[in-house]
């Protein structure tokens, strides 16, 4: 099966990558000419573990194609996947301006019978109405389906392999069966399907997302009660953990959620039910705590370099939303490096892997240092935000000669704080007990 994946970023890429391991001829598309030709040149553009080994084996196999040339990758598919960006602004309205370009060009580039398959995350209702725009354009014959994509960036090929679910809403038994054969390898594994209609399809994928959101959300708070009340949240975590109703993942408390998903989708999914008259309050409450937690950690930082900013190295250690990518989007980084700098403070970081991105975001106005021992060197405060395992091995001896002052804000909880006070630091976590 010859199958075009159009948008070759986060999603589009594994995508493409891994269906072209399934064994189908894979051209991605992309508008962006430079990223297409590092991609023929075996440049991946994107971080993430395993990528490159698949990439390279299926580029030899001549399974895998980047390519501009829409019009040739589309007449020669019979499956098209749209997997092109959808941000969304401050209110939370979707900008699908790439979504109906794309529409557009499909609609009057398709010349027989295709199944179109969004995989970009879309509000509720947007692939009937892409339906309906290709409808307007052509008489070809084609279906639309609706397949959500849950990839954890950092984990994203593993996450591709051995999904816990693949979701796929349409309306037609014959994109059903499309769809059924392009996943066969995973189906045969047991992975649990769920077929729906299209519009249930885009709510699960804005459910999931906010109810994750909103599980991280909620361990944020509990973390800022217990530092008042002097309870401990790692031991609050594992014991809701133990709860088979609740489960143990996403309770890890930090400085509030980012990434390319869980800001955007809150946002997006709390604005469309809005715009359907039934506002989700709930939704709507994470986001504004997940707002508030970031500033808190900035009054952490404040409080812990001693009540002033003003002059204060602070050492940073992770840039990246998470561990395991480069990705910087919606990083919680951004907002607290921004107010630190704004209050005055002399910012040195490192990350990784997030170091090109960082520099794109924050040009000259950080330093940017070679490992965690340079940016913490002169600090008066070594703040962690993000969990590399690398952080949590940190020569602590080493960091103690290193170091003005002997402080450390964990804002990942990835150190074992009596540990580090026994080194003779200052140390926070977030809502950890000493
Ligand atoms: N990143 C994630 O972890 C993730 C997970 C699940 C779902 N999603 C959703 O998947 C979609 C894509 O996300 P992403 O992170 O891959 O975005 P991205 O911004 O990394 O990639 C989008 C790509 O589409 C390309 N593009 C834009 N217009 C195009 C056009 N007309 N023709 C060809 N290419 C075009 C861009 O150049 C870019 O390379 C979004 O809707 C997102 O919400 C993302």
């Amino acid at each position: 099966m010859n199958i075009t994946v159009i948008g070759s970023g986060y999603v589009g890429l594994t995508l493409g990558i891994g269906l072209s391991d399934f064994g189908w001829n894979v051209t991605c598309v992309d508008i962006d000419e430079e990223r297409i030709k590092k991609l023929n040149n075996g440049i991946i553009p994107i971080f993430e573990e395993g990528l490159n080994e698949i990439v390279k084996r299926n580029l030899s196999e001549r399974r895998l194609h980047f390519s501009t040339n829409l019009k040739e990758a589309v007449r020669g598919s019979s499956v098209i996947f749209i997997a092109v960006g959808t941000p969304s602004r401050d209110d939370g309205f979707t900008d699908l301006t790439q979504v109906w370009k794309v529409t557009d060009d499909l609609g009057k580039l398709i010349d027989e019978y295709k199944v179109i398959v969004v995989k970009s995350t879309v509000p509720i209702g947007t692939t009937g109405k892409i339906y309906n725009r290709i409808r307007e354009l052509t008489n070809t014959d084609f279906d639309i389906v609706f397949n959500p994509e849950f990839l954890r960036e950092g984990n994203a090929i593993h996450d591709f392999f051995h999904p816990d679910r693949v979701v796929i809403g349409t309306e037609s038994e014959k994109s059903l069966d499309v769809m059924k054969e392009i996943y066969r390898p995973i189906y045969l594994l047991q992975t649990p399907f769920v077929f729906t209609n299209i519009e249930t399809a885009e709510m699960i994928k804005y459910a999931a997302n906010s109810f994750l959101a909103m599980k991280i959300t909620f361990i944020n708070e509990i973390a800022n009660l217990c530092e008042k009340v002097g309870a401990d949240v790692h031991d609050v975590a594992r014991a809701l953990g133990m709860d088979g109703r609740i489960g143990p993942k996403f309770l890890h408390a930090g400085p509030g959620y980012g990434g390319s998903c869980f800001p955007k989708d809150t946002n997006a999914f709390s604005y469309s039910a809005r715009e359907f008259g039934s506002p989700l309050s709930l939704v709507e409450a994470t986001i504004k705590a997940n707002d508030k937690q970031k500033l808190f950690m900035v009054d952490k930082i404040r409080r812990m370099a001693g009540g002033s900013l003003k002059g204060k190295n602070i050492g940073i250690l992770g840039l990246a939303f998470k561990q395991n990518t480069d990705d910087m989007r919606d990083s919680p980084a951004i907002t607290i490096i921004n107010k630190l700098l704004n209050e005055g403070a002399v910012v040195k970081a490192y990350d990784p892997e997030a170091m090109k991105n960082a520099r794109k975001i924050f040009g000259e106005r950080i330093i940017l240092c070679k490992n965690e021992y340079d940016a913490a060197k002169d600090a008066d405060l070594l703040v962690i935000l993000t969990e590399w395992n690398q952080f949590r091995a940190l020569d602590l001896d080493k960091l103690r000669l290193l170091m003005k002052t002997h402080a450390i804000a964990d804002l990942r909880n990835v150190l074992e704080p009596m540990v580090v006070k026994e080194k003779g630091f200052t140390y926070e976590g977030v809502g950890r007990k000493i």
